[in-house]
């Protein structure tokens, strides 16, 4: 790789380095429109960071120690967007084509290459590690009861079958074993920090008093991101309010938490088909530490 040639571009370009990157962005967001609901509304505090990694790239020699943990820690940064090498090879050459723009004249094949070989020999390998889970899910029968842990009531063990990043939070979609799916709402440093990537289970926590319970045919839809069905089992009535058992189709159970006059008002009974309804933000997901 001819590390003098990039910083020898890079070095031209002095007094436009903010221009380049921002005409980047531009580009990138033109072309692949689907990566911008990942950025937040302002791009200041990106095009920094942008820039200091950049001018990094252009400084590094051929000592490539320097560079493979950095990189592998910014791939690691990136992981919560769900990227893959292809991501990154897209971002190269939108990046490769803004800097022979601004070159102009000036810019060469050996220009060319020694950018392309920044990104193939640099970057994208080590980002690329990053970006991979860290720990693997564990396996099924590792995941521990939590009733003995928690004073949760509501134990459901789902596995993560989608997760949907959005600008600040993103949805995690997970599947019970009677085929039911738990939408989850959380902030994407949350689905990083739980290492929540397809495949991995997880304990899905909803507390009783967050169920709206109503008969599957009540002839209303609801804004709440969740509605598990299944049939009363169990009616416990204390003095204001009566705890509701479902079990739903894969055998998991359901508890809700109701005032005691809708026992009467929904004339809930056992044997009778009940769906308990539930905001995806009110779902808390727990995974085991390692
Ligand atoms: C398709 C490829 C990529 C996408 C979709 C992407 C997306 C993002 C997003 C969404 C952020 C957070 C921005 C914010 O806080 O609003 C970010 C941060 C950042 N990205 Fe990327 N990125 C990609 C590739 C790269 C590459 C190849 C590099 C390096 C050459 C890079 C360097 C950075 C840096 C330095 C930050 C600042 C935050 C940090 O250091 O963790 N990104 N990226």
């Amino acid at each position: 790789m001819n590390s003098e040639l990039i910083g020898r571009t890079w070095d031209k370009l002095a007094g436009k380095h903010e221009e380049v990157v921002r005409t980047f962005y531009d580009r990138f967001f033109e072309r692949y429109p689907d990566y911008k609901h990942l950025f937040a509304e302002s791009l200041d505090r990106q095009l920094g960071k942008m820039l200091e990694t950049m001018a990094f790239l252009a400084r590094v020699s051929d000592e490539t120690e320097i560079t493979h943990p950095k990189m592998v820690r910014l791939g690691e940064r990136h992981s919560q967007f769900r990227l893959s090498a292809e991501d990154l090879e897209k971002f190269k050459i939108v990046f490769v084509e803004i800097l022979a723009q601004y070159c102009g004249n000036e810019w060469n094949a050996d220009y060319q290459q020694a950018w392309n070989d920044v990104f193939e020999q640099r970057v994208i390998p080590y980002m690329t590690e990053g970006l991979k889970p860290s720990t693997p899910p564990p396996p099924p029968t590792q995941l521990k009861s939590i009733l003995t842990r928690t004073s949760i009531r509501n134990e459901l063990v789902g596995t993560v079958t989608s997760v949907k990043p959005r600008m600040y939070q993103g949805e995690v979609i997970l599947t019970l074993k009677g085929g039911d799916e738990i939408h989850a709402v959380l902030t994407l440093n949350s689905i990083s920090r739980l290492g929540l990537t397809e495949g991995r289970q997880a304990h899905i926590l909803i507390r009783a008093p967050h169920l709206i319970l109503a008969k599957p045919n009540c002839g209303l839809r609801f804004s709440a991101g969740n509605r598990l069905c299944g049939k009363v089992v169990h009616v416990l009535q204390a003095r204001l309010t009566a705890e509701v058992t479902l079990e739903l189709k894969g055998g998991d159970f359901l508890k809700a938490i109701v005032p005691q006059e809708a026992i009467a008002d929904l004339s809930i009974q056992p044997g009778e088909e009940l769906c308990g309804i539930f905001k995806s933000s009110n779902v808390v997901l727990a995974v085991e530490s390692e």
